[in-house]
């Protein structure tokens, strides 16, 4: 019980201190069930890359969720083989890059609704942008208002604190019983309409929209899957990258002088950008915790595991071991510079192995582009405190209040 209480009340504060106790492979019991908690790379690299037909999803991302549970994210097997290679060309570099003026002009739109001066809610702001970026991705230049977007944005956060919810709690009421569930269903009805009214009737170019299956109903759930996983987690990120710019000036000026140049942000015109980037994916990864489930007894190394075993490994957690990283909790892009790699599997902000994030180039070039074209024409000053809060993402437990100002 006492397990139970101290991962409620500050999980990452918990990893931390069984791992400093018992090392990096733990196992434990937390509720009915055992845990494992794997944080070195060895294991890591066994359980996403090498025997990864020995696992499925864990709790929480299970296929059965009536929203999205047809979607990448949580599908298993051979559904989930045909739709990586469906949607795998989307995603693409190539494609990637043919969407920069899309996102470009996302940018200039959001822009817009900033008002100098004025005291902001950094993540709320980010979060606004980065669905924004979702949106025009997957549906391409449709008419995407500002009132689709807060439809959208209220239902899919109220969505997943629901489902964050439920993943934690022992009492869940199958969703096929509407009187136990009514405010989850109309969410998920509202988001459905708002997500409907933008459905192109085109297939457009350079979007993620030719990808998604004929059948209406595995098509809503493979685009909402789409939404409110690029949606958050991007977001959130975009917003701790501003907040540590704007602790750390001189790392600032040196994304301020790259962004002058006018070609499209990529790691070779823009390495401190990307160093920005890359390092902030270390300090906050959004997906914090990656879970999996044995398929049926398997030995990993010297870990025998039972089918009803839960795995656990927090990205979080391996970047902030000073076993894998010099200074693990100091912001340094610079470690990123020149030839320095981190180890193998030490480093997994979009996870790994055949299941690792299809958006993370559109990840990486949403967060470059947004970064260097805020940077240009903002000067970000962050206040208050500032501390993680772990949920379904990496969030700010307190607002980060900015106030952002036109660089002259
Ligand atoms: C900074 C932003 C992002 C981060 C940190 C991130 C992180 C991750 C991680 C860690 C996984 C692996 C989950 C697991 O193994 O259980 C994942 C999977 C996934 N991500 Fe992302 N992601 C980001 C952005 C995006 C974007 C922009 C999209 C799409 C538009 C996206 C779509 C997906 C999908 C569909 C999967 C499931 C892939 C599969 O199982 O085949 N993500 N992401």
């Amino acid at each position: 019980m006492n397990q139970l209480r101290a991962f409620h009340r500050d999980p990452l504060a918990f990893f931390q201190s069984l791992v400093g106790t018992h090392g990096h492979r733990v196992r434990f019991r937390m509720g009915l069930w055992t845990f494992y908690l794997l944080n070195d790379p060895v294991s890591v690299h066994f359980v996403l890359s090498h025997h990864t037909r020995h696992f499925r999803k864990g709790p929480g991302l299970e296929d059965s969720n009536p929203l999205t549970g047809q979607g990448l994210l949580t599908q298993e097997g051979e559904g989930w083989v045909q739709q990586r290679r469906r949607l795998a060309p989307a995603f693409r570099r190539e494609n990637v890059d043919a969407m920069i003026p899309w996102l470009d002009q996302v940018f200039d739109e959001f822009q817009s609704t900033l008002v100098p001066g004025q005291l902001i809610d950094l993540e709320s702001t980010m979060l606004h942008l980065s669905l924004l970026m979702a949106l025009r991705t997957v549906f391409g230049d449709s008419q995407v208002t500002l009132s689709d977007v807060h439809a959208i944005g209220d239902n899919v956060q109220w969505l997943m604190t629901h489902f964050y919810h439920r993943s934690r709690s022992i009492w869940r009421f199958p969703y096929s019983f509407p009187a136990f569930n009514r405010r989850y269903h109309a969410h998920a009805r509202k988001l459905r309409e708002a997500i409907h009214r933008l459905a192109p009737e085109t297939r457009p170019y350079a979007t993620v929209w030719p990808g998604l299956a004929a059948d209406p109903i595995r098509r809503d759930h493979e685009m909402l899957t789409l939404v409110i996983a690029g949606y958050e987690t991007t977001g959130h990120a975009m917003a701790w990258a501003l907040d540590l710019l704007s602790r750390h000036p001189d790392i600032a000026e040196h994304v301020i002088n790259e962004s002058y140049q006018s070609q499209a942000p990529d790691p070779t015109t823009h390495p401190w950008t990307h160093s920005v980037v890359n390092e902030t994916l270390r300090l906050y990864p959004s997906v914090w915790l990656l879970s999996r489930r044995p398929l049926a007894s398997v030995t990993v190394d010297d870990i025998h595991f039972n089918p009803e075993d839960i795995i656990l490994i927090s990205p979080w957690l391996l970047h902030h071991a000073a076993d894998w990283f010099d200074e693990p909790s100091t912001f340094r892009p610079q470690r990123w510079m020149g030839d320095w790699k981190p180890i193998p599997y030490t480093y997994i902000p979009f996870g790994a192995g055949p299941r690792v994030c299809i958006g993370q180039h559109l990840a990486l070039k949403e967060m470059l582009l947004a970064l260097s074209r805020f940077m240009a024409r903002f000067d970000v000053a962050v206040s208050g405190p500032r501390a993680v809060y772990p949920g379904l993402t990496l969030n700010a437990r307190y607002p980060l209040w900015a106030t952002i100002r036109p660089r002259t």
